[in-house]
């Protein structure tokens, strides 16, 4: 009994070192040899019986982690969604060996991934596959460069990137000159927290971007 707690507060410790330094236990694999391992333990298919409940034995003190719980990825009611399925592993990929210290990689997203866009995406596009509601994403983004979750955050209530006041940070994220110009005097309308006026919704913006034909960067 006394040995098993030591073991927790050792294994606390490890854990706490670990998370402080933020460095990730694969960082040293190149994303070739991240990619190969994960391909590998896909193949594997070694998914937690457990589902979410296993990972939040280590994850629920992230509060970006547990605000998915409040979004509709979260939605245990909604039968398309992840959590009525596969829970965190159907982003995530199968567990396989990673609750062992957390040592075996998972599928990451956005900005820090190693990951390539397309293995990204694939993941997403699995059940967003829809070509109509893809359509626009496709004439503005090549989406083999961009990453959906470079502009969506599913770890939240509401997703900053669909709310007409946020939108903006998503976008100026990346073009930051379009940034600049937004703060001169005389720029074109896409301060929408501005005043009514300027509330324009982001497919007026899109057309007036595309009708500009202005360059980003
Ligand atoms: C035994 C503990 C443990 C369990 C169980 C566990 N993890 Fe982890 N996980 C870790 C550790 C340790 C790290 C690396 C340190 C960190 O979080 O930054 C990590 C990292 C991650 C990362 C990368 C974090 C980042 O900062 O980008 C993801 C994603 C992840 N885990 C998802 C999951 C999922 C999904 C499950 C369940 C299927 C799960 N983990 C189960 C311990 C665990
Ligand atoms: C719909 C797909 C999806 C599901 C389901 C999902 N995640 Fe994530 N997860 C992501 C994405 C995308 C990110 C990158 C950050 C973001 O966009 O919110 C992420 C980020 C993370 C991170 C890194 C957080 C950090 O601090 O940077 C961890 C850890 C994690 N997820 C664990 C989990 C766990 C545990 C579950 C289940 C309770 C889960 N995820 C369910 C897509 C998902
Ligand atoms: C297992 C299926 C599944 C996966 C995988 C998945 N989603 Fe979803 N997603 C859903 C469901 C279900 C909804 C709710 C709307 C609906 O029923 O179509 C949703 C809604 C959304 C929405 C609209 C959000 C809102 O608040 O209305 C966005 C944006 C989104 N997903 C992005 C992503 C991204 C980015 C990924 C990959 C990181 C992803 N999804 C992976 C099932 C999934
Ligand atoms: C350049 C940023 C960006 C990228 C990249 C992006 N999205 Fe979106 N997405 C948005 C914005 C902005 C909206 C809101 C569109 C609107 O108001 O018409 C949206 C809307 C959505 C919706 C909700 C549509 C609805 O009917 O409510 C889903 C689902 C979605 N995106 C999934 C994805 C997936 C999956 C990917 C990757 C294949 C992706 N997005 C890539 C910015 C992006
Ligand atoms: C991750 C970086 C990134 C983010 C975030 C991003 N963009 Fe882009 N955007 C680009 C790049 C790179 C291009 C160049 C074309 C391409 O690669 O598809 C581009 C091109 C565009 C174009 C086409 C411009 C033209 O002249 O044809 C539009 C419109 C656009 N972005 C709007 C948006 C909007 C709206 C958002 C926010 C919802 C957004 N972008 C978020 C990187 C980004």
């Amino acid at each position: 009994m006394r040995s098993l707690y030591q073991l927790f507060i050792l294994f606390g410790c490890v854990l706490f070192v670990m998370q402080s330094a933020h460095a990730l236990p694969w960082d040293d694999l190149t994303a070739e040899q991240l990619e190969t391992t994960l391909i590998e333990k896909f193949a594997e298919g070694n998914y937690s019986p457990k589902g979410a409940d296993s990972c939040l034995m280590c994850h629920k003190k992230n509060d970006k982690v547990m605000d998915i719980f409040k979004g509709v990825h979260g939605n245990v009611t909604n039968s398309a969604s992840p959590m009525a399925g596969l829970q965190c592993e159907a982003c995530h990929e199968s567990l396989g060996n990673h609750n062992r210290g957390g040592k075996e990689p998972m599928i990451q997203f956005g900005q820090n991934s190693k990951l390539s866009t397309q293995t990204q995406n694939t993941v997403c596009q699995g059940c967003h596959n829809d070509a109509k509601q893809m359509a626009w994403h496709n004439s503005t983004h090549n989406l083999e460069d961009i990453a959906c979750a470079d502009c969506h955050v599913v770890h939240a209530a509401t997703d900053p990137a669909l709310e007409k006041l946020t939108v903006n940070d998503t976008c100026t994220n990346c073009h930051t000159r379009e940034k600049a110009d937004m703060n001169k005097r005389s720029s074109h309308p896409m301060k929408w927290d501005q005043n009514d006026l300027y509330r324009l919704s982001f497919t007026t913006w899109v057309n007036d971007r595309k009708r500009v034909k202005q360059t980003f960067y």
